[in-house]
């Protein structure tokens, strides 16, 4: 059994995801947490490697997806998994339902397929010394919450078109967010427990408001907490 916390980060490219992800480690760090902040692709020098690959080379949508699940096997084993055994807060930056959201929704590719992926990667299997069985399924590593910034394509567009080079996918059309979009709601429904979603159309300090409340809900943080940097700025 973990002993520390995971959450996710997942939102449309432009939904503003990562400045909160900063100041959420902050929090955690003032109230006495160990951070590990990540991301996917990335995360090990393996994934790491396999992001560069992804996020700038021409490929099918299939052989992106499974880059996407290597790099995360990696990312799994070698940094999620010891951070929450030794009672870290894992700050993931996108985690497997971006690879829904982008692979299956935006690229097509078979939810049933993608569904495949996922369990053979994230599969938990008890310890044979432990439980007597070496075959048991426990179900799958998933993180305890999944912040989901949720932003229409159109502001999501105007927001990026100020930011720097895009990769593969910040240059893909409205429609092709569209579909994304779509693939992250529908996670959202299949399992809402897991997930908070966020109104990202918000201002900064607001969809802060919204992260704090949601967490102290949750006895994570302790406190209502102001945002670490200048909090009234619109994002
Ligand atoms: P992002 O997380 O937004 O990082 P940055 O802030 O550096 O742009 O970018 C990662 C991109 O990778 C994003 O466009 C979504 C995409 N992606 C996939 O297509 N599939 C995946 O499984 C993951 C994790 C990310």
């Amino acid at each position: 059994m973990s002993k520390g916390l995971w959450i996710s980060f997942e939102g449309i490219d432009g939904a503003g995801k990562s400045t909160h992800i900063e100041s959420l480690a902050k929090t955690f760090e003032s109230q006495g947490r160990t951070i590990t902040l990540t991301r996917e692709p990335g995360g090990t020098v393996l994934a790491e490697r396999l992001r560069e690959l992804m996020l700038g080379t021409d490929m099918d949508p299939l052989s992106e997806s499974l880059l996407a699940f290597a790099a995360r096997r990696d990312h799994l084993n070698k940094v999620i998994l010891p951070a929450l055994n030794l009672g870290h807060v894992v700050l993931c930056d996108r985690f497997t339902d971006a690879t829904f959201a982008y692979q299956g929704g935006g690229r097509g590719v078979s939810l049933a397929v993608l569904s495949q992926l996922e369990s053979w990667v994230q599969e938990k299997t008890m310890e044979p010394s432990e439980h007597g069985k070496s075959d048991d399924s426990m179900g799958l590593w998933q993180p305890d919450l999944t912040l989901w910034f949720d932003l229409s394509p159109e502001v999501a567009a105007s927001r990026l078109v100020q930011a720097r080079t895009p990769d593969r996918f910040e240059s893909q059309s409205v429609a092709f967010f569209e579909r994304v979009q779509g693939a992250y709601a529908k996670r959202f429904e299949l399992d809402p427990k897991r997930f908070l979603k966020i109104d990202a159309s918000l201002t900064r300090h607001q969809v802060w408001q919204q992260i704090t409340r949601g967490l102290t809900a949750k006895g994570w943080l302790s406190i209502m907490v102001p945002t670490p940097q200048a909090s009234s700025q619109a994002s």
